[in-house]
């Protein structure tokens, strides 16, 4: 019981931190990749090249990076998807703050497997190198390795939420971190939870990564940004002005680091000389996850303002096309079960005549409309042959089978929404909101 109030306290502390840093406006930026409804929690780089982020909306958004494109979005988790990984067979690992890991292997609608075992949100994953298993972090305050068979055991234990997890390069042990400032190196060979090493620190340790050579950079609440080796011995540590690091990532080849935090931005150090190479200023703060590309050369940030940004690491600048503003449409009875669903829209579609600056078209007065036939909005060719007209019946049949089977040559993402009753409340809320 005690345990459990306590998680309840911390888990409430957290997110009122992460409310109140959520503040921040941004403005319309150049490069950025935007389909999320809410902020962007985590990214990751699938060994395909495509990146996946995902955040507060609940959706996993693929995207193709060169155009742009959203490219498929993936529903599971019922509420804000907190963290990614890769598997080098191609999965993608997504946790939630609903407790769940979900794996998501080829094409398929839902994801292939679920894994359930923690009692608090999921808030780090990482995979071994091998396959041969996923570690996961949770505000449940237990590190848990999982089988391939999808049987999980408790690794280590923390006296705080976990906030970090890494499998160690040759595979053998996982390191966490948690809000109370605790290192547990853990070897996967033993069965108990006796960390081989560990070390405290003074304050909340939010992100970590890992370099080839097998030390460990720590993003710290403190500001500082710290290097440690593989027995957990501090190496350096290097100050940055503004506070919070949320969290760290490291170049392929070792030699850049990439930082940033809830006043921070993107920030590039030279990890030989400790120096910082550049400082990318824009919007998107507070920042949440940082990813390099499998070459090194590029790299993609997400964070409050919900654009996934893309830079060039050479030159610090900003690269690729600009994708339509997110939905700036508040939803006012957000407790309706059909706005919920809708929340995973919300980002492309608007819901007012003036909301012609997204991605997709307004939703306002669709029903009864033909399809491809709203003025002003330049929709795919071959959805201006199709004899649909847009009703509730329509537009749930839309995504139960998905666009790219209802409306071959669609540039709506390929989602499906697999509940009956949620399409049902989908359908039924916006008959109701988009009337004109
Ligand atoms: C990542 C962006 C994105 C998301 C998310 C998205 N859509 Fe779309 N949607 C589009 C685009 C783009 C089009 C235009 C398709 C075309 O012209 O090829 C579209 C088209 C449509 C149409 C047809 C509109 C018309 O006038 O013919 C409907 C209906 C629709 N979307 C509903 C939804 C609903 C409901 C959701 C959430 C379950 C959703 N969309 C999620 C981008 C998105």
């Amino acid at each position: 019981m005690g345990r459990s109030l306590g998680h309840h306290i911390a888990a409430a502390a957290m997110a009122a931190t992460l409310i109140a840093a959520n503040n921040a406006r941004a403005e319309t930026p150049d490069a950025a990749l935007r389909g999320h409804g809410g902020p962007i929690r985590a990214v990751a780089i699938l060994p395909d090249g495509k990146l996946a982020s995902a955040g507060f909306d609940s959706a996993i958004i693929l995207w193709t990076i060169a155009e742009g494109r959203a490219h498929r979005v993936l529903r599971f988790h019922d509420t804000t998807v907190n963290a990614l990984a890769t598997r080098r067979d191609g999965c993608l690992i997504s946790g939630g703050e609903d407790a769940r890991i979900a794996i998501w292997c080829g094409a398929q609608a839902g994801p292939g497997v679920t894994l359930q075992g923690h009692s608090g949100p999921v808030s780090a994953l990482a995979a071994a190198a091998d396959g041969t298993f996923i570690a996961s972090g949770s505000w449940d305050r237990t590190v848990r390795l999982w089988s391939p068979d999808g049987t999980s055991r408790i690794a280590a234990e923390h006296a705080a939420p976990v906030t970090s997890v890494v499998v160690t390069v040759d595979g053998t042990a996982v390191l966490s971190a948690a809000y109370d400032g605790s290192l547990r190196l853990t070897p996967i060979a033993a069965s108990g939870t006796a960390p081989a090493r560990q070390l405290q620190l003074t304050g909340p340790v939010n992100g970590v990564a890992m370099t080839a050579e097998g030390t460990f950079l720590l993003a710290c609440a403190d500001g500082v940004l710290r290097e440690i080796d593989a027995s957990l011995r501090p190496l350096r540590d290097i100050a940055l002005p503004d506070g919070p690091l949320t969290t760290v990532a490291v170049s392929p080849d070792g030699r850049t680091i990439a930082t940033g935090g809830l006043r921070t931005p993107v920030t590039l150090i030279d990890r030989a000389s400790g120096k910082e190479k550049s400082r990318i200023l824009g919007p998107g703060l507070p920042l949440w996850a940082i990813a390099f590309s499998a070459d090194g050369r590029e790299l993609y940030s997400g964070g409050a303002d919900r654009a996934v940004r893309r830079f060039d690491v050479a030159t610090g600048q900003p690269l690729g096309p600009s994708i339509a503003p997110a939905s700036s449409t508040e939803i006012v009875d957000a407790k309706d079960p059909g706005a919920q669903v809708f929340r995973a829209c919300r980002a492309c579609h608007g819901l007012t005549v003036a909301d012609t600056h997204l991605a997709g078209p307004t939703l306002h007065g669709i029903m009864g409309r033909r399809i491809a036939s709203l003025p002003g909005y330049t929709f795919s060719n071959p959805l201006k042959a199709m004899d649909i007209v847009w009703t509730p019946e329509t537009i749930a049949k839309l995504f139960e089978v998905g666009p790219t089977a209802y409306t071959p040559g669609t540039k709506m993402p390929e989602q499906r929404i697999t509940d009956p009753e949620a399409r049902a409340a989908l359908v039924a809320w916006l008959a109701r909101v988009t009337k004109p």
